[in-house]
């Protein structure tokens, strides 16, 4: 992995201004990603994943908005390296276009959603490789194909014809695959890909993201709720819980010594293969709980088996650097908090 940084998101607050109230979505997010480091973002529904991934993109929904903290990307041009300072460009403007068109591709979990019925996977296809690719519509074809193949759809003289509701959610997958990486992104933002499909589906999805990215060396974003497949295809991991990162680390020691509470019970919630398969899952007791009445303290205090009542529901704990570049944000790890650390059950 190369040292060098591409991407920067520093205390990242983002809050929906609904008709019931505010909603903190994002209330302290950091996290570096290098180029070519492959991180997944994981934590149960609702924690903050899609959001931050809409953030990056300066695409947060109404009636969302950036309340603070920054988002730098570092685009590299001819050897020199440009500082985006992303969210106080417009949505829309110059800048965004063309980091959204040149620099930073994003896929989404349905990808019927993303396709547009009405036009055949072709035409879909064509439209992002002419606005990124100098070539006449002949040649474009051709590129076209090339890329249909390149994410191994069968057929893909045929393929190009037809319409998305004619492919399966596998290979519509492959073709925003393939329309993702038209632009040729030095980041790719993968936002639940694999979570609509079976199985096998998704064990070959995730084999192609991995064949490109290495391939290509572009960063991903690989957002999940799913630690096994952050196991597959990362290098390292943020986990979050109710808008902020509250592990950092490699993708090892998340799962041989994963420092945060949350952290190991989400471990404990992985499927096994040697379990039966409806049986029950290690469930993190309790909910996450609603956004816009966050607990006092540690946000994780009235589900934590590590609770320290007197400390945990009263002070909130911050990012701890711990060696090897991990971070985790639990007053267990905190000197100034805890003298006498005993875990006390909830
Ligand atoms: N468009 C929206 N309007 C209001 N609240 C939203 C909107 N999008 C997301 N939220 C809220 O922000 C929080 C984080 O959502 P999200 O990032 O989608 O979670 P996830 O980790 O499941 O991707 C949730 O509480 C969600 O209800
Ligand atoms: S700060 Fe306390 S409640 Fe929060 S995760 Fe750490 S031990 Fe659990
Ligand atoms: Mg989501």
């Amino acid at each position: 992995m190369s040292d060098d940084v591409i991407l920067k998101v520093n205390d990242l607050h983002t809050y929906f201004f609904t008709e019931s109230g505010q909603i903190r979505a994002l209330s302290g997010v950091d996290f570096t990603l290098q180029r070519g480091e492959v991180l997944g973002i994981v934590g149960e529904s609702g924690c903050g994943k899609s959001v931050t991934a809409q953030c990056i993109m300066n695409m947060v929904p109404n009636p969302g908005r950036i309340m603070g903290g920054s988002i730098n990307y570092y685009r590299r041009a001819n050897g020199q390296v440009e500082e985006i300072d992303i969210i106080n460009q417009h949505p829309r403007g110059r800048v965004m276009r063309s980091l959204r068109g040149n620099d930073i591709a994003m896929i989404f979990q349905e990808p019927m959603t993303s396709l547009d019925p009405v036009y055949t996977v072709g035409s879909q296809l064509l439209e992002a490789i002419t606005l990124h690719q100098d070539v006449t519509k002949v040649e474009a074809r051709e590129v076209a194909i090339d890329a249909l193949a390149k994410v191994h759809l069968p057929e893909p003289h045929r393929i190009i014809d037809s319409y998305p509701h004619q492919l399966s959610g596998g290979q519509r997958q492959r073709v925003m695959i393939a329309i993702a990486l038209s632009c040729n992104p030095s980041l790719l933002i993968a936002d639940e890909p694999t979570t609509a499909l079976d199985v096998t589906t998704q064990a070959q999805i995730l084999d192609l993201m991995q064949e490109l990215q290495e391939a290509t060396g572009m960063s991903i974003i690989f957002i999940t709720h799913d630690l096994g497949v952050v196991a597959e295809m990362c290098d390292s991991v943020a986990v979050m819980y109710l808008g902020k990162v509250v592990e950092k680390t490699d993708v090892d020691s998340a799962f041989y010594d994963p420092k945060h509470p949350y952290t190991r019970a989400l471990l404990r919630s992985i499927p096994r293969m040697d379990e039966q398969k409806n049986s029950r899952l290690a469930v993190i007791k309790g909910n996450v709980p609603d956004p816009s009445v966050v607990p006092l303290g540690c946000p994780f205090h009235p589900r934590c088996p590590e609770y320290m009542p007197g400390i945990c529901n009263q002070v909130v704990p911050s990012m701890i650097e711990l060696e090897n570049d991990r971070a985790v944000r639990c007053l267990l790890y905190d000197k100034n908090q805890v003298q006498t650390p005993q875990p006390v059950a909830a």
